[in-house]
């Protein structure tokens, strides 16, 4: 790889290393909230996981759906009465214990923002400007007074905020077509920036792209709220259903393509509005998710926050996710925002046990070096590696790398998705760097290898196989691996 200090990508948008927790399964109850846990807080918030998340670092959550959002009254968790509702999306009971100001301030203290959601599924207009009003307003209004009341002196100056979610899928509580959304969005957008003028806006892209109406949507959303909003979302899960390891690893090419194609998407709509604007994209559903689609099928109706959606991730799936990550730092100009989904328990880095344990998944480790190192500018690389075909990519490098530097170090990221050793060298133009700090790889386990709560062999140690010469970084990436390779300046 060769990469030179004159050639970058873009500064990186720390929010790229956001997440996401819905009010599903046991995200949210048994997985942060847990009263009467041994570690639970005063008002019930687990100590463990809350460490557990500080540990990972992720800057944004987006909250509170997902599907959920769809169907969700934000007024039935603030203040004394928290009805017990129906969930439709998942076919639960939802007991609106956490709602609004127990999530921010959980939020608070682990040191993330809020990606907040509004629902335009089942409301509108109305309910958006008033929890914008609720949220940001100081004070001297009805709902900014209800928030005062509620115990919030302050506003919460909530920045990003989501215009509804996957409004194109039939499985969506008040689905619509793209010409319903573009105007209801439009609007809402409108009228949510009036009453704050500060916030930022997600419009919602294609549930995935294989949508048969993917691009269409995009185009046609667009068209309508352009001049209102500031990013276009993508989601997008990956699986290995077909247990096809070169074909799996390879996915976060498909990532890419898709990425791609959004933004040639936005920038036709740039150019037929003749805008100077750019869209951004935020890719705030993003994952691996298939181990638990069987398992869920059997799940009893209307139960109180039952195991859904409870993936146990496998060294493979790390590594696909190293892959994702990466991709997602080369696509940083584009791409600002991206949440892992989820946090907890649901498709997540993090389980718990209820009453005991909370532990860290295979994929925890990939996410958290990204997000405690891989901040400041995104060089431009030259990576000439050999390739392979496989069932559905061809020509895909061997490894899947980026680095990134800041001004007192450059972090080299690679998967090697070979079964063989690979000598990996990254000329470093342009630099001085001086010694390696730390190599931490993940590597030696059969791809099928999982943690789990009593053991977590799935975890970085430290490697010596690299050094520098000169201007030149000289690593060996052992066959399967995770590499991440912090060099001083
Ligand atoms: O993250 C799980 C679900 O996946 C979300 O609720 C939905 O937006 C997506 O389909």
């Amino acid at each position: 790889m060769t990469v030179n200090k004159n050639f970058t990508v873009s500064e990186i948008d720390p929010r790229v290393y956001g997440s996401f927790l819905e009010h599903m399964g046991r995200a949210v109850y048994s997985g942060i909230y847990e009263p009467g846990h041994a570690t639970a807080d005063a008002k019930g918030f687990r100590e463990d996981v809350k460490e557990l998340v500080r540990e990972l670092k992720v800057p944004l959550i987006r909250y509170p759906g997902g599907n959920f959002l769809s169907g969700y009254n934000w007024e039935d968790g603030v203040g004394k009465n928290r009805p017990k509702k129906l969930d439709l999306a998942w076919k639960t009971v939802e007991t609106n214990e956490v709602g609004l100001h127990e999530f921010l301030s959980w939020a608070k203290e682990v040191n993330a923002e809020v990606n907040m959601a509004v629902n335009l599924g089942t409301r509108g207009v109305d309910e958006a400007r008033n929890l914008v009003e609720y949220c940001n307003h100081p004070s001297g209004s009805y709902y900014s007074d209800m928030r005062r009341e509620n115990g919030l002196e302050a506003p919460f100056k909530i920045k990003t905020w989501c215009l509804g979610n996957e409004m194109d899928g039939p499985w969506q509580i008040g689905m619509k077509t793209a010409e319903e959304y573009g105007r209801l969005a439009a609007e809402t957008a409108k009228v949510m920036k009036l009453v704050d003028p500060d916030i930022e806006l997600v419009v919602c892209g294609s549930s995935f792209v294989e949508m048969p109406t993917f691009a269409e949507w995009e185009a046609t959303v667009l068209e309508h709220t352009y001049d209102h909003v500031d990013y276009l979302s993508l989601h997008s899960y990956y699986g290995n259903q077909k247990n096809n390891l070169p074909n799996y690893l390879a996915k976060s090419v498909g990532m890419d393509r898709f990425i791609k194609s959004v933004t040639a998407i936005c920038d036709y709509i740039k150019a037929k509005k003749k805008s100077d604007k750019t869209m951004y994209l935020s890719f705030d559903e993003w994952n691996i998710w298939y181990h638990s689609l069987e398992v869920d099928k059997k799940n009893e109706p209307w139960q109180h926050a039952p195991p859904i959606l409870e993936d146990i991730y496998n060294f493979e799936d790390a590594l696909l996710l190293g892959c994702l990550m990466i991709t997602l730092i080369k696509n940083s100009d584009r791409v600002k925002i991206a949440c892992l989904a989820q946090l907890v328990n649901v498709i997540a880095p993090i389980m718990t046990e209820k009453g005991g344990e909370a532990w860290r998944q295979a994929t925890f480790y990939p996410f958290k070096h990204a997000a405690h190192y891989g901040h400041g500018i995104v060089l431009r690389h030259n990576l000439d590696v050999p390739t392979y075909d496989c069932e559905e990519f061809n020509d895909v490098p061997f490894v899947e790398s980026v680095a990134v530097h800041n001004d007192d170090e450059i972090v080299v990221f690679a998967v090697n998705r070979s079964e063989e050793n690979m000598d990996f060298s990254v000329e470093l133009q342009g630099f001085a760097p001086v010694e390696i700090i730390e190599f931490s790889e993940i590597s030696g386990h059969d791809i099928k290898q999982i943690n789990t709560k009593q053991a977590c062999p799935i975890a970085p140690k430290p490697s010596d196989n690299a050094k520098i010469n000169s201007d030149t970084l000289a690593a060996t990436l052992k066959p399967l691996s995770w590499n991440m390779i912090r060099i001083s300046l």
